[in-house]
């Protein structure tokens, strides 16, 4: 009966399409909250490493909970699985500090701009470092995305140069998370909301004694009353927001991620930045030049030209 099957099979992959749909469209609002709470709590606590501490703690801690009120199930993990795991985390932990400390010193929107290059380090790094290569097209798909890039920065009216190699080592960094994690991701039992926990725990272990090295407890304390000073007692809620909204963001990107190519994930993701650039310079009233937005467009533009020649 192949027309029935027809049927069955257009059913089940409108049903897929649906749920990416939805996947997508709640990783970006999420990640849209985070990018705006994480800026208001950075504008008023200049210490990213502590509130990039505090989202991988908060993280941590809500999938602990869930596991042991079996909300969720816990993984079965071995000692290999964590050793895998730990090249990612490392990459993890640097990606999302870099961005913070960005975050800390510019724009929103310019670090989002810049996180847009992601693709062009994913094809450096993949045949510099893995002796990959491409077709001609996609080399020439980066023009424009080095470009774009490279003219919103420099047109940027708020440049800092740690604002900017904060982005382009997060860049960096996620690219080789990314790369790790699909290694080990393959084959494994663990779904992707528990390895997005597991990756979350042992950032969180790598990333507490440096951020106690470079800012520390005393830092924090006054920069904490400073804070409330200035906001109220409500600040302790915008912290909340920003580590609960990270948590979550990141743990609906891994879910689809499990359900998704890498390439349609990275297409997601710079979507993802058009959310968030648009919302974030409306929200901060960020001033702009049309060189800048231009600088912007064509380089988000380049990255769907990359997604279709890849
Ligand atoms: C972070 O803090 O890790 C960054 O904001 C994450 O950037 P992403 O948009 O690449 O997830």
């Amino acid at each position: 009966q192949p027309i029935e099957i027809g049927i069955e099979i257009s059913d089940e992959q409108s049903r897929q399409k649906v749920k990416i749909g939805i996947y997508f469209a709640t990783w970006w609002a999420l990640n849209v909250v985070f990018n705006i709470y994480n800026k208001k709590v950075l504008n008023a606590f200049p210490y990213p490493w502590l509130t990039s501490t505090l989202s991988l703690a908060c993280g941590s801690l809500m999938m602990l909970v869930s596991w042991v009120t079996r909300v969720a199930e816990a993984p079965k993990t071995d000692l290999d699985f964590w050793k895998t795991l730990f090249p990612v985390a490392v990459a993890h932990t640097i990606g999302h500090v870099a961005a913070t400390v960005s975050m800390s010193k510019v724009a929103v929107s310019f670090t989002h701009i810049i996180k847009s290059g992601e693709p062009a380090f994913s094809v450096l790094v993949s045949r510099l470092f893995l002796g990959d290569t491409f077709p001609l097209p996609v080399y020439l798909s980066l023009l424009p995305i080095i470009g774009g890039c490279a003219l919103a920065a420099v047109t940027e009216l708020n440049f800092n140069m740690i604002g900017f190699m904060g982005a382009m080592i997060s860049n960096l960094a996620f690219v080789f998370r990314n790369i790790f994690s699909k290694k080990g991701m393959k084959g494994k039992s663990v779904s992707g909301m528990n390895y997005y926990a597991c990756l979350s725990m042992m950032s969180l272990l790598i990333v507490t004694p440096f951020a106690i090295a470079v800012e520390g407890p005393q830092v924090w304390a006054a920069g904490w009353q400073n804070a409330v000073s200035e906001i109220g007692p409500n600040f302790v809620w915008w912290v909340v927001a920003q580590s609960v909204f990270y948590h979550l963001y990141n743990q609906v990107s891994y879910m689809s991620l499990d359900q998704i190519s890498p390439l349609t994930f990275s297409v997601g993701n710079t979507m993802k930045r058009i959310s968030v650039i648009v919302a974030s310079i409306i929200i901060f009233h960020t001033p702009i030049r049309p060189v800048n937005a231009l600088g912007a467009a064509i380089a988000i533009l380049g990255t769907f030209i990359y997604s279709q020649v890849e």
